[in-house]
C-alpha cells in the first residue's frame, strides 16, 4: 500500500485518541436532573448562535453513546477525549450532586473500559452551571471554589477508573471570547471582568488539582490554546502587536502555569485594566504553578498579527483584547471551512519554541485537539472523500512527529473530533468530524479520514 508509506511513526506507547465535549454531542439538556449551563442560556438567546442552533439534541449521545464507543473500538484508538458536564453533576453549580448525572459518566467510562479504551476526562469544556454565572461566574473566585467542590465529587467516583484528567479546555476562550468580546457564553464584553476572569479559572484549576490528588489521580493537566502569533510585516509596531497577542493568548497562562510569574508584558498589553489587580491574592503563583503530569494543546492554525488602533473610540467600551492587534488573512495558504489558514509547520515551530522558553519546567505533552472542518459531500454512494481533511491530518502528524524529532517529550494526539458537532457561535454548519452525522437521523457515516487515522494507528503496530 503506497498510502501507508507516508504514515509518520510515532514511538512505541505514543496514546492515539479522538476528542469531543460534551455540550456539543450529548443532548438531552433538560434529562436527569441536568441544570441550565451558560451555552444553553446563550444558544437560546435570539441571534447569538448561528441558524439559532442550540445543544438541546446535538449527536444525542447521551443516549447513543454505546454506538459511539463501538466506533471508537472499530477505530483503533488508545484513548477517547469527553468532557463532564459540570451541569450533569451539581445542576445548581452548588448544593446537592445529582447521582444520575455521575451514573451516566459511569457508564460511558465502562462502556470504554470493556472497548479497551482509556478514558480521558476534562472537567471544564465551557458548560458552567448558569446559577454560577448569575452570582458573577468567572469574574469572581467563588466560582473557582464551587470547581473544586465539583472536581472532588466527580474525582471520588471515577479515579479509580479514569487515569487521565484535565481540568480546563482552553480557558483563554472562557475568559477572552465569553467575557471581553461576548462570542462565547456568557456573551459578556468587559475588560477588567475578563482579566479578573482568566486569573480565577487559573485559581480554579490549581484547586482543581489539589482535588485530584487527593482522589489518587494517575496524571493531571490542563488543556491551552497557544497561538503562533505571527507578525503581518518586519515593522517594529507589528512586532509590538505580537508580543501585545503573545501576552493575551499564551503568556496569561503559560507563565504563572510554568514559570510561576504573571507576564512581565502585561503593564504593556492591558494598560490600566490590569492595574491594581485586586483579584490576585498571596499564594495564588504557588498554588496555580504546582507541577502537572502533562500539558495539554490544541493546536489549529497560526494566526498573523498586525499592529491596528484601538477598534472601540470610547474607551469605557476597550475590551480587553482590544489591545491593539488585528488578525490579517495569510496570502498563499489553503484555507479550511472555518476560513483558517493550514500551516503544518507553524504546529512543529509551536511547540519547538514552547521547548525553548520553558525547558525542563515544560511538562509531557498531550496534544489533546486538533483537526479540521471542511465542506464535506455525501457522495451517492453515502460515503464522505473528505481529502482536504485527510491532507489536514497527514500533515499535522507528520509536523508533529518533526517535533518529536526536535527533542520535544509529546505523548499523545488526539484528533477533534469524532463527531460533527455543535461548533459553539457557528452551530452545526461547521463540521469537524471524522465521522459525519445526520442531524435528521442520527445516523452516523465514518468518512474517508476516519478510515485514513484508523489505518494509520494500525500501521503503528505493524
Ligand atoms: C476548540 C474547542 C473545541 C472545538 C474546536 C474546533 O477551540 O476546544 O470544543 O470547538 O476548537
Amino acid at each position: 500500500m503506497t498510502e501507508s508509506r507516508a504514515f509518520p511513526r510515532f514511538p512505541a506507547g505514543f496514546v492515539f485518541g479522538a476528542a469531543t465535549a460534551s455540550y456539543q454531542i450529548e443532548g438531552a439538556a433538560r434529562e436527569d436532573g441536568r441544570g441550565p449551563s451558560i451555552w444553553d442560556t446563550y444558544s437560546h438567546a435570539p441571534g447569538l448562535v448561528a441558524n439559532g442552533d442550540t445543544g438541546d439534541i446535538a449527536c444525542d449521545h447521551y443516549h447513543r453513546y454505546p454506538e459511539d464507543v463501538a466506533l471508537l473500538r472499530e477505530l483503533g484508538v488508545d484513548s477517547y477525549r469527553f468532557s463532564i458536564a459540570w451541569p450533569r453533576i451539581v445542576p445548581d453549580g452548588s448544593g446537592p450532586v445529582n447521582p444520575k448525572g455521575l451514573d451516566f459518566y459511569a457508564r460511558l467510562v465502562d462502556e470504554l473500559l470493556a472497548a479497551g479504551i482509556e478514558p480521558a476526562a476534562t472537567l471544564y469544556h465551557w458548560d458552567l452551571p448558569q446559577a454560577l454565572e448569575d452570582r458573577g461566574g468567572w469574574r469572581v473566585r467563588e466560582t473557582a471554589e464551587r470547581f473544586a467542590e465539583y472536581t472532588a465529587v466527580v474525582a471520588g467516583h471515577l479515579a479509580d477508573r479514569v487515569p487521565r484528567w484535565i481540568t480546563l479546555n482552553e480557558p483563554w476562550c472562557s475568559a477572552f471570547l465569553g467575557y471581553s468580546v461576548g462570542r462565547h457564553a456568557p456573551g459578556a464584553r468587559e475588560g477588567r471582568g475578563a482579566l479578573a476572569a482568566a486569573h480565577h479559572l487559573l485559581v480554579g484549576h490549581g484547586r482543581a488539582v489539589e482535588a485530584l490528588r487527593a482522589a489518587g489521580v494517575r496524571e493531571a493537566g490542563i488543556t491551552l490554546n497557544l497561538d503562533r502569533n505571527l507578525p503581518a510585516t518586519g515593522s517594529a509596531a507589528d512586532r509590538a502587536a505580537v508580543v501585545r497577542a503573545d501576552t493575551q493568548h499564551n503568556l496569561v497562562w503559560t507563565e504563572p502555569l510554568l514559570a510561576g510569574r504573571y507576564p512581565h508584558t502585561e503593564e504593556e498589553t492591558w494598560g490600566e485594566l490590569i492595574t491594581g489587580q485586586d483579584f490576585r491574592r498571596d499564594g495564588d503563583l504557588a498554588l496555580i504553578g504546582q507541577p502537572l503530569d502533562f500539558l495539554g494543546i490544541n493546536y489549529y492554525r497560526p494566526i498573523v498579527v498586525a499592529d491596528a488602533p484601538h477598534r472601540e473610540p470610547d474607551p469605557a467600551l476597550r475590551t480587553a483584547t482590544d489591545n491593539r492587534y488585528a488578525e490579517v488573512r495569510l496570502a498563499g495558504a489553503r484555507h479550511t471551512a472555518m476560513d483558517w489558514p493550514v500551516v503544518p509547520d507553524s504546529f512543529t515551530d509551536l511547540l519547538v519554541a514552547l521547548k525553548e522558553r520553558y525547558g525542563d519546567a515544560l511538562p509531557p505533552i498531550h496534544i489533546t485537539e486538533n483537526g479540521s472542518a471542511e465542506h464535506d459531500e455525501v457522495s451517492p454512494d453515502g460515503a464522505v472523500h473528505d481529502r482536504d481533511r485527510v491532507a489536514y491530518l497527514r500533515d499535522h502528524l507528520t509536523a508533529l512527529k518533526a517535533a518529536l524529532d526536535a527533542g520535544v517529550d509529546v505523548r499523545g494526539y488526539y484528533v477533534w473530533s469524532l463527531l460533527d458537532n455543535f461548533e459553539w457561535a457557528f452551530g452545526y454548519g461547521k463540521r469537524f468530524g471524522i465521522v459525519r452525522v445526520d442531524y435528521d437521523t442520527q445516523r452516523r457515516t465514518p468518512k474517508d479520514s476516519y478510515h485514513w487515522y484508523r489505518a494509520m494507528i494500525a500501521a503503528q503496530r505493524d
